[in-house]
């Protein structure tokens, strides 16, 4: 079993569609006995809140459904989690500052490694932005997503 942890600021918005994108094509693959979804924030804003309304409206279109509560990530969220994905630069750089000894350093990647149609190096946030923004997340998420699992099965890491 690989156990995946999706991270952005609010786990309001982009991580959780991640986390979901992520286990709706996991289940479309039949691999869900091989890989779990979960997702955090790095802030303490939003703990124990649903997925932000817009977003969940702009996955709904796609034929994906948001759940979860927020939580933030914890430093032994580094340990447990085997890939750690970043949604920004910022979220990377505040995860690796909970790995003191830069154990876990290779875990932690950024989503945007993973996308083939995009040219985004960052989830961008859409927190603060009109309806296009959740829109874009949401299609970036889908090709990131597709993405990762395809290195997964290549790598035969499941
Ligand atoms: P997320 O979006 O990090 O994708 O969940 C945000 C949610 C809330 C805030 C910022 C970004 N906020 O500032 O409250």
């Amino acid at each position: 079993m690989i156990k995946l942890l999706f991270v952005c600021l609010g786990n309001i918005c982009r991580s959780p569609s991640a986390e979901n994108i992520m286990r709706y094509l996991v289940e479309k693959e039949g691999l869900a006995d091989k890989i779990t979804c979960d997702s955090a924030g790095t802030s303490s804003y939003h703990i124990g809140a649903s997925p932000d309304a817009r977003m969940r409206e702009a996955a709904k279109k796609r034929g994906i459904k948001l759940v979860g509560k927020a939580r933030q990530i914890e430093d032994f969220d580094l340990e447990y989690y085997d890939l750690i994905l970043a949604m920004d630069k910022s979220n990377y750089q505040d995860i690796l500052s909970l790995d003191l000894k830069g154990k876990y350093r290779d875990k932690i990647k950024l989503m945007c490694d993973f996308t083939s149609k995009y040219n985004d190096q960052e989830v961008p946030d859409p927190y603060y932005g009109g309806e296009a923004g959740f829109h874009h997340v949401i299609d970036l998420l889908l090709d990131s997503c597709q993405g990762l699992l395809n290195y997964l099965k290549k790598d035969n890491l499941i």
